[in-house]
């Protein structure tokens, strides 16, 4: 077996609800491949007292409890060595926001320049209010949050990490283009899917899909991907890179929506629905 391209090591009082889903889902599929590799660590394991306690109450009073220092730091230094011989990533609401981007970045690095050498990963995941703010401080190289909500433990969110991070290593999906076909990819939503049959309780397929014109049918889909992403996320305009066709559909998007502003005429490029002005956020 070569080595991995990935290897996730991941510290979690709950290993047992990784195993579901690492078995069941492509990557599952890419573990047999040699891909991309997944250690569980139990912190439970590295607790000294008789009753394996990894969780204590809080100095200063308060509700809650907090995860407890010396069996963290034992697992995450029995297991990577001191100090760690990889970055260690805490889940935690309080870190950066996870992004498409980001997954890029865990997956190869920010310079791309070692290939062929396996990318190791630690994944500690915070459970109860938090962990002891020594762990954030003096073990832990990067925070990252799934987004702005909160969950029990950051279980769930590191399985959202490598699910989305190895999803970029080639090889893990079937298509070798599929991640970058991808929403967010391109910095802009997905175009529409169809698929058999042509004619559903009424509703067509798009004529131009089954034209077999493939610029067309390019055309139209980077159209729709701008339509979509200015309806429903303005906010990726600002960063998206655009082709001067591009800002020229999206000028003429802007254009019919002044004119239905003012005359209620609903005429615009691209689909034939009216567009609805993107939501100010
Ligand atoms: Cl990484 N952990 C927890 N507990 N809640 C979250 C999160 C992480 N990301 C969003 N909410």
């Amino acid at each position: 077996m070569p080595l991995p391209a990935l290897l996730f090591e991941v510290f979690t009082l709950f290993p047992e609800v990784f195993e579901p889903y690492l078995q069941s889902s492509i990557l599952q599929r890419a573990h047999q491949r040699g891909l991309v590799e997944i250690n569980l660590y139990n912190i439970r394991d590295w607790t000294s007292d008789r009753h394996h306690i990894t969780d204590d109450e809080p100095y200063g009073g308060g509700g809650g409890m907090v995860m407890k220092p010396e069996p963290i730091f034992a697992a995450v230094e029995g297991v990577l060595g001191s100090p760690p011989a990889c970055p260690v990533i805490l889940l935690t609401p309080q870190g950066r926001t996870f992004t498409q981007s980001v997954a890029h970045e865990l997956a190869f690095g920010n310079d791309a320049s070692v290939p062929d050498q396996t990318r190791r990963l630690a994944l500690l995941c915070g459970r109860y209010e938090g962990v002891d703010e020594r762990v954030r401080q003096h073990l832990v190289s990067d925070q990252i949050s799934i987004g702005d909500y909160v969950l029990t433990g950051g279980e769930l969110a590191a399985l959202v990490v490598i699910d989305a991070t190895a999803r970029w290593i080639p090889g893990v999906l079937g298509d070798p283009d599929g991640v970058l076909d991808d929403s967010h990819a391109s910095g802009l939503l997905e175009y529409p899917h169809y698929t058999r049959p042509a004619e559903f309780r009424g509703w067509s397929v798009p004529e131009i899909l089954l034209s077999g014109d493939h610029g067309r049918i390019a055309r139209w889909r980077r159209e729709q991907s701008l339509l979509r992403t200015w309806q429903r996320r303005p906010d990726l305009l600002e960063t998206a890179p655009l082709s001067k066709l591009d800002r020229k559909f999206l000028d003429q998007l802007r254009t019919s929506l002044d004119s239905i502003k003012t005359d209620g005429s609903s005429k615009m490029p691209g689909s034939g629905e009216p567009p609805k002005p993107p939501d100010t956020p």
